[in-house]
Protein backbone atom coordinates (compact mmCIF):
# COMPACT_ATOMS: atom_id res chain seq x y z
CA UNK A 1 0.00 0.00 0.00
CA UNK A 2 1.09 3.26 -1.12
CA UNK A 3 1.93 5.98 2.18
CA UNK A 4 1.16 9.41 0.84
CA UNK A 5 -2.19 8.26 0.94
CA UNK A 6 -2.09 7.60 4.62
CA UNK A 7 -0.13 10.71 5.60
CA UNK A 8 -2.74 12.89 3.89
CA UNK A 9 -5.59 10.96 5.82
CA UNK A 10 -3.95 12.11 9.22
CA UNK A 11 -3.35 15.87 8.25
CA UNK A 12 -7.10 16.40 7.04
CA UNK A 13 -8.57 14.55 10.55
CA UNK A 14 -6.49 17.11 12.90
CA UNK A 15 -8.35 19.61 10.39
CA UNK A 16 -11.67 18.90 10.63
CA UNK A 17 -14.25 22.12 9.55
CA UNK A 18 -17.96 22.81 10.07
CA UNK A 19 -20.40 23.98 7.78
CA UNK A 20 -21.39 27.22 7.61
CA UNK A 21 -25.01 28.31 8.05
CA UNK A 22 -24.89 29.73 4.60
CA UNK A 23 -23.74 27.41 2.62
CA UNK A 24 -26.52 24.91 3.51
CA UNK A 25 -29.61 25.61 0.68
CA UNK A 26 -27.50 24.78 -2.40
CA UNK A 27 -25.98 21.83 -1.60
CA UNK A 28 -29.26 20.29 -0.27
CA UNK A 29 -31.43 20.51 -3.62
CA UNK A 30 -31.43 16.96 -3.35
CA UNK A 31 -31.60 15.65 -0.38
CA UNK A 32 -35.00 15.76 1.78
CA UNK A 33 -33.55 16.55 5.12
CA UNK A 34 -30.76 19.60 5.75
CA UNK A 35 -30.68 18.70 9.62
CA UNK A 36 -27.70 16.23 9.10
CA UNK A 37 -25.41 19.80 8.33
CA UNK A 38 -23.97 21.03 11.39
CA UNK A 39 -24.24 24.56 12.42
CA UNK A 40 -22.06 25.93 14.98
CA UNK A 41 -24.06 29.65 16.16
CA UNK A 42 -21.77 30.77 18.79
CA UNK A 43 -18.74 30.06 16.53
CA UNK A 44 -15.87 32.91 17.72
CA UNK A 45 -14.53 32.34 13.95
CA UNK A 46 -16.97 34.91 12.65
CA UNK A 47 -18.34 36.56 16.09
CA UNK A 48 -14.37 38.26 16.86
CA UNK A 49 -11.95 40.61 15.01
CA UNK A 50 -9.98 38.44 13.05
CA UNK A 51 -6.42 39.98 11.54
CA UNK A 52 -7.28 40.17 8.42
CA UNK A 53 -10.53 42.47 9.11
CA UNK A 54 -8.12 44.50 10.85
CA UNK A 55 -5.12 45.10 9.32
CA UNK A 56 -3.81 46.22 5.68
CA UNK A 57 -3.36 44.00 3.07
CA UNK A 58 -0.90 43.59 0.68
CA UNK A 59 -1.11 45.66 -2.25
CA UNK A 60 -1.18 45.02 -6.15
CA UNK A 61 2.07 44.73 -6.93
CA UNK A 62 3.10 41.83 -4.47
CA UNK A 63 2.49 39.13 -6.73
CA UNK A 64 2.80 40.07 -10.81
CA UNK A 65 1.76 36.51 -11.47
CA UNK A 66 -0.19 34.94 -9.22
CA UNK A 67 -0.47 32.34 -6.79
CA UNK A 68 -2.70 30.18 -4.62
CA UNK A 69 -3.61 30.71 -1.46
CA UNK A 70 -0.71 30.04 0.90
CA UNK A 71 -3.28 27.23 2.49
CA UNK A 72 -3.29 26.24 -0.45
CA UNK A 73 0.14 24.54 -0.09
CA UNK A 74 -0.82 21.18 -0.10
CA UNK A 75 -2.53 21.03 -3.54
CA UNK A 76 0.07 20.09 -5.86
CA UNK A 77 1.07 17.21 -8.50
CA UNK A 78 2.90 14.26 -6.85
CA UNK A 79 4.87 11.63 -7.96
CA UNK A 80 4.74 7.66 -6.78
CA UNK A 81 9.06 7.73 -6.14
CA UNK A 82 9.30 3.71 -6.88
CA UNK A 83 7.59 4.24 -10.33
CA UNK A 84 10.60 5.12 -12.38
CA UNK A 85 14.14 5.53 -11.85
CA UNK A 86 15.43 9.05 -12.97
CA UNK A 87 13.14 12.28 -13.17
CA UNK A 88 13.92 12.82 -16.51
CA UNK A 89 11.77 10.17 -17.86
CA UNK A 90 8.68 10.19 -15.00
CA UNK A 91 5.85 11.13 -14.43
CA UNK A 92 4.22 13.20 -12.09
CA UNK A 93 0.00 13.11 -11.24
CA UNK A 94 -3.24 15.87 -11.12
CA UNK A 95 -4.29 16.60 -7.32
CA UNK A 96 -7.81 15.14 -8.76
CA UNK A 97 -9.34 14.95 -5.35
CA UNK A 98 -8.28 18.53 -4.71
CA UNK A 99 -10.30 19.91 -7.70
CA UNK A 100 -13.75 20.75 -8.88
CA UNK A 101 -15.54 21.85 -11.77
CA UNK A 102 -14.37 20.33 -15.36
CA UNK A 103 -10.80 22.79 -15.92
CA UNK A 104 -7.70 21.29 -14.73
CA UNK A 105 -5.82 24.49 -13.72
CA UNK A 106 -2.14 24.89 -15.86
CA UNK A 107 -0.03 24.45 -12.83
CA UNK A 108 -1.47 20.68 -12.02
CA UNK A 109 -1.61 19.28 -14.91
CA UNK A 110 -0.09 16.00 -14.57
CA UNK A 111 3.32 15.94 -16.57
CA UNK A 112 5.23 12.99 -18.33
CA UNK A 113 8.31 13.22 -20.59
CA UNK A 114 10.39 10.56 -21.91
CA UNK A 115 13.44 12.69 -22.09
CA UNK A 116 13.08 15.69 -19.32
CA UNK A 117 11.36 19.45 -20.22
CA UNK A 118 13.00 20.54 -23.50
CA UNK A 119 13.48 24.43 -23.10
CA UNK A 120 12.97 26.16 -26.51
CA UNK A 121 13.37 30.04 -27.73
CA UNK A 122 10.31 30.63 -28.99
CA UNK A 123 12.31 32.80 -31.90
CA UNK A 124 14.07 29.73 -32.71
CA UNK A 125 11.07 27.50 -32.88
CA UNK A 126 10.14 25.87 -36.62
CA UNK A 127 7.15 23.53 -37.29
CA UNK A 128 7.81 21.81 -40.68
CA UNK A 129 5.85 19.39 -42.81
CA UNK A 130 7.41 16.77 -45.26
CA UNK A 131 6.48 14.29 -47.23
CA UNK A 132 3.25 13.37 -49.51
CA UNK A 133 2.33 17.39 -49.92
CA UNK A 134 2.73 19.97 -52.51
CA UNK A 135 5.21 22.05 -50.91
CA UNK A 136 7.47 20.79 -47.99
CA UNK A 137 7.01 23.96 -45.70
CA UNK A 138 9.17 25.59 -42.58
CA UNK A 139 6.81 27.43 -40.68
CA UNK A 140 7.48 30.30 -37.79
CA UNK A 141 5.62 31.48 -34.86
CA UNK A 142 4.31 33.94 -36.50
CA UNK A 143 3.23 31.88 -39.47
CA UNK A 144 1.33 29.64 -37.60
CA UNK A 145 -0.41 32.80 -35.80
CA UNK A 146 -1.94 33.94 -38.82
CA UNK A 147 -3.84 30.86 -39.53
CA UNK A 148 -7.72 31.01 -38.09
CA UNK A 149 -7.54 29.79 -34.54
CA UNK A 150 -9.97 27.38 -32.58
CA UNK A 151 -10.60 27.09 -28.53
CA UNK A 152 -11.39 23.54 -27.90
CA UNK A 153 -12.19 21.73 -23.95
CA UNK A 154 -10.26 17.98 -24.32
CA UNK A 155 -9.27 15.51 -21.86
CA UNK A 156 -5.31 14.29 -22.29
CA UNK A 157 -5.33 10.77 -20.26
CA UNK A 158 -2.27 8.78 -20.46
CA UNK A 159 -2.58 5.11 -21.87
CA UNK A 160 -0.83 3.73 -18.12
CA UNK A 161 -3.10 5.61 -16.31
CA UNK A 162 -4.46 3.28 -14.08
CA UNK A 163 -1.53 1.01 -15.11
CA UNK A 164 -0.26 -0.20 -11.73
CA UNK A 165 -4.10 -1.67 -10.99
CA UNK A 166 -4.32 -3.78 -13.39
CA UNK A 167 -3.75 -6.58 -10.80
CA UNK A 168 -4.89 -5.21 -8.02
CA UNK A 169 -5.62 -2.71 -5.89
CA UNK A 170 -2.22 -0.80 -5.26
CA UNK A 171 -1.96 2.81 -4.88
CA UNK A 172 -3.77 4.58 -2.21
CA UNK A 173 -5.39 7.91 -4.00
CA UNK A 174 -7.52 8.71 -6.81
CA UNK A 175 -4.01 11.50 -7.46
CA UNK A 176 -2.03 8.33 -8.24
CA UNK A 177 -4.66 5.66 -9.55
CA UNK A 178 -6.40 8.17 -11.97
CA UNK A 179 -4.27 11.46 -11.94
CA UNK A 180 -2.41 10.70 -15.30
CA UNK A 181 -5.17 13.37 -16.54
CA UNK A 182 -5.47 16.52 -17.25
CA UNK A 183 -8.99 18.87 -19.13
CA UNK A 184 -7.43 21.74 -20.72
CA UNK A 185 -9.16 24.67 -23.06
CA UNK A 186 -6.94 24.53 -26.02
CA UNK A 187 -6.27 27.75 -28.44
CA UNK A 188 -4.65 26.47 -31.95
CA UNK A 189 -5.22 25.49 -35.74
CA UNK A 190 -7.35 22.75 -36.42
CA UNK A 191 -4.16 20.42 -38.30
CA UNK A 192 -6.51 20.12 -41.24
CA UNK A 193 -6.02 23.48 -42.29
CA UNK A 194 -2.50 23.48 -42.12
CA UNK A 195 -2.25 19.93 -44.27
CA UNK A 196 -4.87 21.76 -46.57
CA UNK A 197 -2.35 24.30 -47.07
CA UNK A 198 0.60 22.68 -47.64
CA UNK A 199 -1.54 20.58 -50.07
CA UNK A 200 -1.56 16.64 -49.53
CA UNK A 201 -0.70 14.41 -52.50
CA UNK A 202 -3.40 11.57 -52.86
CA UNK A 203 -1.31 8.70 -51.76
CA UNK A 204 -1.12 10.42 -48.06
CA UNK A 205 -2.38 8.23 -46.08
CA UNK A 206 -0.92 8.69 -42.26
CA UNK A 207 1.36 11.43 -40.29
CA UNK A 208 4.45 10.67 -38.09
CA UNK A 209 4.34 13.29 -35.61
CA UNK A 210 7.62 14.40 -34.00
CA UNK A 211 8.65 16.14 -30.78
CA UNK A 212 11.49 18.52 -30.55
CA UNK A 213 12.54 16.82 -27.42
CA UNK A 214 15.75 14.66 -26.75
CA UNK A 215 13.45 12.03 -26.76
CA UNK A 216 12.33 12.94 -30.18
CA UNK A 217 8.66 11.25 -29.32
CA UNK A 218 7.25 10.03 -32.93
CA UNK A 219 4.37 9.11 -33.47
CA UNK A 220 2.45 7.53 -36.50
CA UNK A 221 -1.32 8.88 -36.59
CA UNK A 222 -3.99 7.87 -39.70
CA UNK A 223 -4.82 10.81 -41.89
CA UNK A 224 -8.42 10.37 -40.68
CA UNK A 225 -7.60 11.88 -37.20
CA UNK A 226 -5.29 14.47 -38.58
CA UNK A 227 -8.03 15.73 -41.38
CA UNK A 228 -10.83 15.45 -38.65
CA UNK A 229 -10.27 17.31 -35.09
CA UNK A 230 -6.41 17.12 -34.48
CA UNK A 231 -5.21 20.64 -33.45
CA UNK A 232 -1.35 22.44 -33.51
CA UNK A 233 -1.69 24.20 -30.26
CA UNK A 234 -0.24 27.34 -28.38
CA UNK A 235 -2.50 28.17 -25.51
CA UNK A 236 -3.46 25.89 -22.47
CA UNK A 237 -6.86 27.57 -20.91
CA UNK A 238 -5.87 31.15 -22.35
CA UNK A 239 -2.38 31.45 -21.90
CA UNK A 240 0.88 29.69 -23.31
CA UNK A 241 1.55 26.41 -22.76
CA UNK A 242 3.80 25.65 -20.04
CA UNK A 243 7.23 24.48 -20.74
CA UNK A 244 6.75 21.35 -19.18
CA UNK A 245 2.98 20.86 -21.43
CA UNK A 246 4.85 21.19 -24.79
CA UNK A 247 5.99 25.16 -25.01
CA UNK A 248 5.65 26.98 -27.65
CA UNK A 249 3.45 23.97 -29.85
CA UNK A 250 1.96 20.84 -29.13
CA UNK A 251 -0.07 18.44 -31.18
CA UNK A 252 -3.69 17.82 -29.77
CA UNK A 253 -5.33 14.54 -30.30
CA UNK A 254 -9.01 14.29 -29.19
CA UNK A 255 -9.96 11.54 -27.24
CA UNK A 256 -6.74 9.06 -27.89
CA UNK A 257 -4.21 7.94 -25.55
CA UNK A 258 -1.98 10.70 -24.46
CA UNK A 259 1.13 9.50 -25.62
CA UNK A 260 -0.05 10.99 -29.31
CA UNK A 261 0.10 14.22 -28.42
CA UNK A 262 3.37 15.03 -29.48
CA UNK A 263 4.74 17.97 -27.16
CA UNK A 264 7.43 20.48 -28.19
CA UNK A 265 6.37 19.50 -32.20
CA UNK A 266 8.73 20.23 -34.44
CA UNK A 267 8.18 18.05 -37.72
CA UNK A 268 4.82 16.51 -39.78
CA UNK A 269 5.99 13.80 -41.98
CA UNK A 270 3.11 12.55 -44.32
CA UNK A 271 3.52 9.16 -45.81
CA UNK A 272 1.30 5.82 -46.73
CA UNK A 273 1.68 3.69 -44.13
CA UNK A 274 2.50 3.82 -40.54
CA UNK A 275 6.20 4.07 -39.23
CA UNK A 276 5.95 1.50 -36.31
CA UNK A 277 8.42 3.52 -34.23
CA UNK A 278 9.13 2.31 -30.57
CA UNK A 279 6.48 3.99 -28.33
CA UNK A 280 3.80 2.33 -30.83
CA UNK A 281 5.23 -1.26 -30.83
CA UNK A 282 7.08 -1.93 -27.88
CA UNK A 283 5.14 0.52 -25.75
CA UNK A 284 1.46 1.69 -25.36
CA UNK A 285 0.44 -1.85 -26.84
CA UNK A 286 -1.68 -3.92 -25.24
CA UNK A 287 -0.31 -7.39 -24.84
CA UNK A 288 -2.82 -10.40 -24.23
CA UNK A 289 -2.56 -13.15 -22.20
CA UNK A 290 -2.00 -15.63 -25.44
CA UNK A 291 1.51 -13.33 -25.86
CA UNK A 292 -0.38 -11.62 -28.81
CA UNK A 293 -0.54 -7.83 -28.52
CA UNK A 294 -3.17 -5.79 -30.33
CA UNK A 295 -1.50 -3.45 -32.58
CA UNK A 296 -2.94 -0.30 -32.05
CA UNK A 297 -5.44 1.37 -29.26
CA UNK A 298 -6.11 4.92 -30.04
CA UNK A 299 -8.78 6.06 -28.55
CA UNK A 300 -9.61 6.27 -24.72
CA UNK A 301 -13.13 4.29 -23.69
CA UNK A 302 -15.24 5.66 -21.26
CA UNK A 303 -14.12 5.50 -17.84
CA UNK A 304 -15.11 7.49 -14.23
CA UNK A 305 -13.56 7.71 -10.76
CA UNK A 306 -14.92 9.29 -7.54
CA UNK A 307 -12.73 11.89 -6.46
CA UNK A 308 -14.71 13.05 -3.26
CA UNK A 309 -14.14 11.07 -0.97
CA UNK A 310 -11.30 8.85 -1.87
CA UNK A 311 -8.02 7.56 0.04
CA UNK A 312 -6.70 11.12 0.54
CA UNK A 313 -9.48 13.19 1.01
CA UNK A 314 -11.51 10.93 3.63
CA UNK A 315 -15.40 12.09 4.83
CA UNK A 316 -14.53 14.26 8.15
CA UNK A 317 -18.02 15.44 9.04
CA UNK A 318 -19.52 12.31 10.20
CA UNK A 319 -22.98 10.69 9.18
CA UNK A 320 -25.55 12.96 7.65
CA UNK A 321 -25.38 15.15 4.54
CA UNK A 322 -22.80 13.75 2.51
CA UNK A 323 -21.39 15.04 -1.61
CA UNK A 324 -19.80 12.28 -3.45
CA UNK A 325 -18.35 13.83 -6.89
CA UNK A 326 -16.18 12.79 -9.48
CA UNK A 327 -15.12 13.22 -12.95
CA UNK A 328 -16.18 10.82 -16.15
CA UNK A 329 -14.44 10.88 -19.73
CA UNK A 330 -14.76 9.05 -23.15
CA UNK A 331 -12.37 9.37 -26.02
CA UNK A 332 -15.18 8.53 -28.21
CA UNK A 333 -17.95 11.40 -27.63
CA UNK A 334 -19.89 12.91 -24.54
CA UNK A 335 -20.30 11.52 -21.32
CA UNK A 336 -24.48 10.47 -21.47
CA UNK A 337 -24.49 9.46 -17.77
CA UNK A 338 -22.73 8.50 -14.79
CA UNK A 339 -24.31 5.74 -11.93
CA UNK A 340 -23.05 5.78 -8.65
CA UNK A 341 -22.90 2.70 -6.54
CA UNK A 342 -22.32 2.85 -2.31
CA UNK A 343 -22.45 -1.05 -1.95
CA UNK A 344 -19.98 -1.95 -3.98
CA UNK A 345 -22.02 -1.98 -7.53
CA UNK A 346 -25.34 -3.99 -6.27
CA UNK A 347 -27.69 -1.14 -6.44
CA UNK A 348 -27.08 1.83 -8.74
CA UNK A 349 -28.39 5.35 -8.78
CA UNK A 350 -27.88 8.04 -11.37
CA UNK A 351 -25.54 10.91 -10.46
CA UNK A 352 -25.73 14.96 -11.83
CA UNK A 353 -23.84 16.15 -14.36
CA UNK A 354 -23.05 20.15 -13.66
CA UNK A 355 -20.22 22.15 -15.81
CA UNK A 356 -18.98 22.68 -18.98
CA UNK A 357 -18.23 19.73 -20.72
CA UNK A 358 -17.63 19.27 -24.54
CA UNK A 359 -17.18 15.68 -26.83
CA UNK A 360 -14.17 14.10 -25.78
CA UNK A 361 -13.83 16.17 -22.47
CA UNK A 362 -13.81 16.05 -18.86
CA UNK A 363 -17.35 15.65 -17.18
CA UNK A 364 -18.02 16.17 -12.95
CA UNK A 365 -20.34 14.43 -11.12
CA UNK A 366 -22.45 15.21 -8.20
CA UNK A 367 -24.12 12.81 -6.26
CA UNK A 368 -26.03 13.86 -2.13
CA UNK A 369 -27.21 11.99 -0.50
CA UNK A 370 -27.49 11.02 3.38
CA UNK A 371 -25.13 8.55 5.25
CA UNK A 372 -25.70 6.85 7.72
CA UNK A 373 -22.72 5.94 8.92
CA UNK A 374 -22.37 2.96 8.08
CA UNK A 375 -19.07 1.08 5.78
CA UNK A 376 -19.40 2.14 1.62
CA UNK A 377 -18.25 0.32 -0.44
CA UNK A 378 -18.63 3.42 -3.60
CA UNK A 379 -18.04 3.13 -7.49
CA UNK A 380 -18.96 5.31 -10.37
CA UNK A 381 -19.47 3.80 -13.73
CA UNK A 382 -19.77 5.98 -16.77
CA UNK A 383 -21.93 5.72 -20.11
CA UNK A 384 -20.91 8.18 -23.46
CA UNK A 385 -22.97 8.74 -25.77
CA UNK A 386 -22.20 5.53 -27.90
CA UNK A 387 -24.09 3.84 -25.53
CA UNK A 388 -20.85 1.96 -23.91
CA UNK A 389 -20.62 1.40 -20.16
CA UNK A 390 -17.43 1.62 -18.26
CA UNK A 391 -17.00 -2.18 -17.20
CA UNK A 392 -15.64 -3.56 -14.23
CA UNK A 393 -11.71 -4.71 -13.72
CA UNK A 394 -12.92 -8.32 -13.45
CA UNK A 395 -15.06 -7.45 -16.89
CA UNK A 396 -11.31 -6.24 -18.72
CA UNK A 397 -9.28 -9.06 -17.19
CA UNK A 398 -11.33 -11.75 -18.74
CA UNK A 399 -10.66 -10.29 -22.15
CA UNK A 400 -7.07 -8.80 -21.88
CA UNK A 401 -5.62 -11.09 -19.24
CA UNK A 402 -2.97 -9.50 -16.47
CA UNK A 403 -0.54 -8.76 -18.64
CA UNK A 404 -1.95 -5.33 -19.67
CA UNK A 405 -0.17 -1.79 -18.46
CA UNK A 406 -2.00 0.28 -20.69
CA UNK A 407 -5.80 1.61 -21.12
CA UNK A 408 -7.28 0.44 -18.19
CA UNK A 409 -10.71 2.23 -17.49
CA UNK A 410 -12.24 -0.49 -14.92
CA UNK A 411 -15.12 0.79 -12.11
CA UNK A 412 -12.51 1.94 -9.07
CA UNK A 413 -13.61 0.63 -5.70
CA UNK A 414 -13.18 2.94 -2.51
CA UNK A 415 -13.65 0.92 1.03
CA UNK A 416 -15.34 3.76 3.37
CA UNK A 417 -15.27 3.09 7.22
CA UNK A 418 -17.18 4.27 10.19
CA UNK A 419 -14.80 7.12 10.74
CA UNK A 420 -14.58 8.16 6.85
CA UNK A 421 -11.54 6.68 5.82
CA UNK A 422 -11.22 5.52 2.50
CA UNK A 423 -9.35 2.57 1.05
CA UNK A 424 -8.51 1.00 -2.32
CA UNK A 425 -9.81 -2.00 -2.52
CA UNK A 426 -11.35 -4.51 -5.14
CA UNK A 427 -14.74 -6.20 -5.04
CA UNK A 428 -15.84 -9.36 -6.77
N1 LIG B 1 5.78 14.45 -26.44
C1 LIG B 1 7.12 14.54 -26.38
N2 LIG B 1 7.76 15.27 -27.31
N3 LIG B 1 7.83 13.95 -25.40
C2 LIG B 1 7.21 13.19 -24.43
O1 LIG B 1 7.88 12.65 -23.55
N4 LIG B 1 5.09 12.28 -23.59
C3 LIG B 1 3.79 11.76 -24.07
C4 LIG B 1 2.97 12.89 -24.70
N5 LIG B 1 3.76 13.66 -25.61
C5 LIG B 1 5.80 13.04 -24.49
C6 LIG B 1 5.11 13.73 -25.52
C7 LIG B 1 2.97 11.10 -23.07
S1 LIG B 1 3.32 9.46 -22.72
C8 LIG B 1 1.88 11.70 -22.53
S2 LIG B 1 0.82 10.87 -21.51
C9 LIG B 1 1.58 13.12 -22.79
O2 LIG B 1 2.51 13.73 -23.68
C10 LIG B 1 1.60 13.87 -21.47
O3 LIG B 1 1.30 15.21 -21.67
P1 LIG B 1 1.48 16.22 -20.46
O4 LIG B 1 2.90 16.16 -20.00
O5 LIG B 1 1.05 17.55 -20.99
O6 LIG B 1 0.55 15.76 -19.38
CO1 LIG C 1 1.62 8.82 -21.47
Amino acid sequence: MFKYGNEMVKKLKTSRRKFVVGSLAAGSALISSTKSIASNIDDKAITEMQPWNSELGDGVDANPYGFPSEYEKHVIRRNVPWLTADPTSSVNFTPLHELDGTITPNGLCFERHHGGVAIIDPKKYRFMINGLVDQNTIFDLSDLARFPRVNKLYFLECAANSGMEWRGAQLNGCQFTHGMIHNVLYTGIPLKDILKEVGLKSSAKWILAEGADSSAMTRSIPIEKAMDDCIIAFKMNGESLRPEQGYPVRLVVPGWEGNMWVKWIRRIEVGDKPWHHREETSKYTDLFSNGKARRFTWEMDAKSVITNPSPQAPITHGRGQTVITGVAWSGRGKIQKVDVSIDGGVNWAEARLSGPADTKSMHRFYFEFNWDGKPLLLQSRAMDDTGYVQPTKDQLRSIRGENSIYHNNGIQTWAVDKDGIAENVEVS
